[in-house]
């Protein structure tokens, strides 16, 4: 039996978080999207505003459905209000262990029994995660991609505990949200982020050794593996010190030294150059487009 998801609440209104609010929105979900401060939750709506407006402007996305989209979201500073009505919760916070478990052992005391939570971690154990929350049958990954709205995959990550009713409910979630489900067992990771994450590192380590620049690197990827966008770019798009995080989640917690951090990651993120959130990464980024 599918559990009913008539509400949902996105804890985190960064890049992912604002994008799933929009997504969840859009399949007429009530959405509420909390941050920790006024200011970030409202820049998470400007956000999505922001996304809806270019859809128009394009001709893609009609006043109506725009007005639409946003009568269904509400945002949000106060955990408790975020959460009072909640069916569903999908955190998207920073991809730390410690700070997750800390908000899922919140989340848990606030919500009904029955309320699906989700994680949308990149690459942190569904089973550890579920540790914290008072019921885990109900606990689950649902890793969506960046940019949410256009991405089609939404990666379905059960963990030791999940049930199958959960799974079954994330699965009819997936259709009316317009994504394409995979099913991936909880392991480091799980199937996008370790192989995403692999390439990745290694095509740091080749511009770290001076094999061929950013932009030919990317191109051997495009234009000989038809790869859509090359990992340099990917890396600078999703979020340099993002995939620092997750990279180090992966090196702890995959045997051998496959996901070995490259020393160039670390300065990058030490010196601010995030990729194209911050302007500057493997490639210098202009009114959202790289441009050198
Ligand atoms: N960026 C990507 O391409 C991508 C893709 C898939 C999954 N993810 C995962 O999604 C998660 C979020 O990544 P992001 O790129 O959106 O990060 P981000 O840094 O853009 O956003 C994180 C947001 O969480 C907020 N936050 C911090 N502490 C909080 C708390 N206690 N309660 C509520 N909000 C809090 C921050 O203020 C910020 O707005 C991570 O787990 C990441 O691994 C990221």
């Amino acid at each position: 039996m599918n559990l009913k998801i008539n509400t949902a609440t996105v804890l985190g209104a960064g890049a992912m978080g604002a994008g799933i609010a929009q997504v969840t929105a859009q399949a007429g979900i009530s959405t509420r999207l909390f941050d920790i401060q006024e200011e970030y939750a409202l820049a998470g709506l400007a956000k999505i505003e922001g996304m809806l407006d270019r859809g128009v402007s394009r001709g893609k996305v009609s006043l109506e459905q725009r007005a639409a989209v946003l009568a269904k979201l509400q945002p949000c500073w106060d955990l408790e209000l975020a959460l009072e009505a909640a069916d569903l919760v999908i955190e998207a916070v920073p991809e730390r262990l410690d700070l997750k478990l800390e908000i899922f052992a919140q989340v848990s005391g606030l919500v009904k029994t029955e309320t699906i939570i989700a994680t949308n971690t990149s690459s942190i154990s569904i089973t550890k995660l579920a540790q914290a929350v008072q019921n885990p049958a109900r606990f689950l990954g649902l890793h969506f991609f960046n940019p949410p709205p256009f991405m089609p995959l939404l990666e379905v990550v059960y963990g030791q505990e999940t049930s199958q009713e959960t799974l079954d409910s994330a699965l009819a979630l997936s259709v009316r949200l317009g994504k394409e489900a995979i099913v991936v067992r909880d392991s480091p990771g799980f199937a996008s982020s370790r192989l995403g994450v692999a390439i990745g590192l290694e095509a740091i380590r080749m511009l770290e050794e001076g094999v061929a620049s950013a932009a030919d690197i990317d191109k051997a990827m495009e234009l000989g593996y038809r790869f859509p966008m090359g990992p340099l770019k990917l890396t600078d798009l999703i979020g340099i010190d993002v995939r620092l995080d997750i990279a180090t989640y992966l090196d702890a917690n995959l045997p051998g030294d496959r996901f070995q951090i490259p020393e160039l990651m670390r300065t990058m993120v030490a010196e601010g150059k995030f990729g194209k959130k911050t302007g500057q990464g493997f490639y210098t980024w202009v009114d959202g487009e790289a441009v050198s």
